[in-house]
């Protein structure tokens, strides 16, 4: 989406303002430029980063992936931790037709991993127990965050571990266009277009705090993990 004015957020510190992006990847060519592209190392950082956060922990049980995506984190949360299911949610009927294609060939999981499409909040999530809550890159798409952090709060009970990944919004439009040109030269234009976008949109560590507040979750803690990420991590007390 084009960065217009209309959609600027409120300023909340030195740095730029929030531009939002359309919440749902639902645009089949985005969705399949996004699947195509190489997250492998990113990803499996992500799964962990969640193993060595609650280290020790085998996670057994249902584990919860909000705004799934294609699902590539889910499997490798499959394949990481054999004795859990995963079940993806994500709004995009065009994410999870991706990702229903990609559980077809994954056969070595068989059906440890589901998908769910269903846009949060109102999403049809079964009423079940979570041993574990996952989420990567939605919290930047929301342009009401608290839409997540209550979805969490609903479906998390007392120990469910909690780890949401996301991207820090920078300083300015300048260090964006940077961080586009080092960390995405080479890629497709609509994904350097959406990372770009994706960047604007996304939180400062101290607002994601005030949302946890918020929603009763202060308990998580925000850490910054790199020039442009941050994990929200932790148990529901
Ligand atoms: C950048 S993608 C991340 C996908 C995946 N988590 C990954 O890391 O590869 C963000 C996803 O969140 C989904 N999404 C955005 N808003 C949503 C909402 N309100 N409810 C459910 N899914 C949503 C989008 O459709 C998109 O698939």
């Amino acid at each position: 989406m084009a960065a217009g004015a209309s959609n600027v957020s409120r300023r909340s510190g030195s740095g730029m303002q929030r531009v939002t992006e359309p919440e749902l990847m639902d645009d089949p060519s985005q969705a399949e430029a996004y699947a195509a592209a190489d997250f492998a190392e990113a990803h499996s950082r992500i799964v962990e980063g969640f193993a060595e956060t609650f280290p020790g922990v085998d996670v057994t049980g249902n584990v919860l992936d909000l705004g799934c995506g294609p699902g590539d984190i889910s499997f490798r949360f499959a394949a990481r931790f054999p004795g859990c299911v995963v079940i993806g949610v994500d709004g995009s009927a065009a994410m999870i037709e991706l990702a229903r294609q990609r559980q077809a060939r994954e056969t070595a999981l068989g059906d440890r991993v589901r998908f769910i499409e269903g846009r949060i909040p109102g999403a049809s999530i079964p009423a079940m127990q979570f041993s574990a809550i996952i989420s990567n890159s939605l919290l930047h798409h929301l342009h009401r965050p608290s839409v997540l952090w209550e979805t969490i709060a609903a479906y998390a009970f007392s120990g469910t571990r909690i780890y949401v990944a996301d991207l820090c919004r920078p300083q300015t439009t300048a260090v964006a266009r940077r961080m586009v040109d080092t960390y995405a030269a080479g890629e497709p234009d609509i994904l350097r277009r959406d990372f770009y976008h994706s960047l604007c949109a996304a939180f400062e560590p101290r607002e994601v705090e005030v949302q946890l507040e918020a929603a009763g979750l202060a308990g998580l803690a925000v850490a910054v993990i790199s020039d442009r990420h941050l994990v929200v991590h932790g148990c529901k007390l």
